[in-house]
């Protein structure tokens, strides 16, 4: 049976399907997306993306060391930050992980500073400090989902922290399967480092999370950068796995509101209110 086609916000937009080392280095791969199977074929300097049937080739974008695909008809380009443009900064493409969850899920336990304690537990919290303070959570003009004045103290916030900080965070939903954090620099604190994810829908509750850093060089050298995500989410992953339903419930009802689960409950509503139902399950 054909794989449904999900909504046209998620079908008509670019996705990450791979790394363009893992690319280059086995000259073909496979992968799936929304539940249709694609090659990916090394085709230096560009790549070549296709159906794993051979019956469509498709658009291939490269893009902060990924690979990028659309199976519908791309109504927007690939993003772009400004930031990955900045001198001082790496752009590094820092891993691709799979995990048995919905996407929809994936980015909501992106956006969730209260399991941080728990699941982080001597990395970015500490279990005798649980408490979220009040942070502000909005939709901009943009209609990305925006939540500032978030700050949590930090026993090791990134590789190259040496001590606890009091780590300030910006949360920024850009796209339904598009999510980027800024976190205060552990070597210069005025300024932020920028990690994002883009999620994989590999079906309704299957995804992988391609993430990217672009800190600064003060920071994290190339390899710490690349460990210290694996290691976090790592974490992660055996959270997201035992969560059930494995799809992301968007009725608001079925979990309790609390002041620390407002950036979640703002990303459900804006979900429904967008029409995504692929990885969800509908009120
Ligand atoms: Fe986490």
């Amino acid at each position: 049976m054909e794989a449904p086609i999900p909504e046209a916000i998620l079908w008509d937009d670019w996705h990450a399907v791979a790394e363009l080392e893992t690319v280059r280095q086995w000259d073909q791969i496979t992968t799936t997306l929304f539940g249709r199977d694609l090659t990916v074929t090394d085709a230096a300097p560009g790549v070549r993306i296709a159906y794993a049937d051979g019956s469509k080739t498709l658009p291939a974008s490269i893009k902060y060391g990924l690979v990028w695909t659309c199976l519908g008809t791309p109504q927007r380009d690939v993003i772009d930050f400004p930031e990955s443009a900045e001198p001082d900064r790496y752009v590094i493409s820092t891993g691709s992980f799979g995990i048995r969850v919905s996407g929809l899920r994936l980015v909501e336990n992106f956006l969730d500073i209260a399991h941080f304690p728990y699941v982080h537990t001597g990395y970015l919290g500490v279990e005798s400090s649980p408490q979220v303070l009040p942070y502000t959570v909005r939709v901009t003009d943009e209609d990305e989902i925006l939540v500032t004045d978030c700050r949590f103290l930090q026993p090791q916030s990134s590789p190259v922290s040496t001590g606890s900080l009091d780590v300030g965070y910006l949360f920024h939903v850009l796209r339904p399967y598009t999510v980027l954090l800024k976190k205060t620099n552990a070597v210069e604190p005025d300024r932020s480092d920028t990690i994002v994810l883009f999620v994989q829908p590999v079906d309704e509750e299957r995804c992988v999370g391609h993430t990217l850093v672009m800190s600064l060089h003060a920071g994290d050298p190339d390899e710490a950068c690349r460990w210290f995500q694996r290691l976090i989410i790592g974490q992660d992953r055996r959270i997201l796995e035992n969560q059930r339903p494995r799809r992301l419930p968007l009725d608001l009802k079925s979990e309790l509101p609390v002041r620390a689960d407002l950036a979640s409950i703002t990303y459900r509503r804006w979900l429904l209110d967008h029409g995504v139902r692929y990885g969800a399950i509908a009120p």
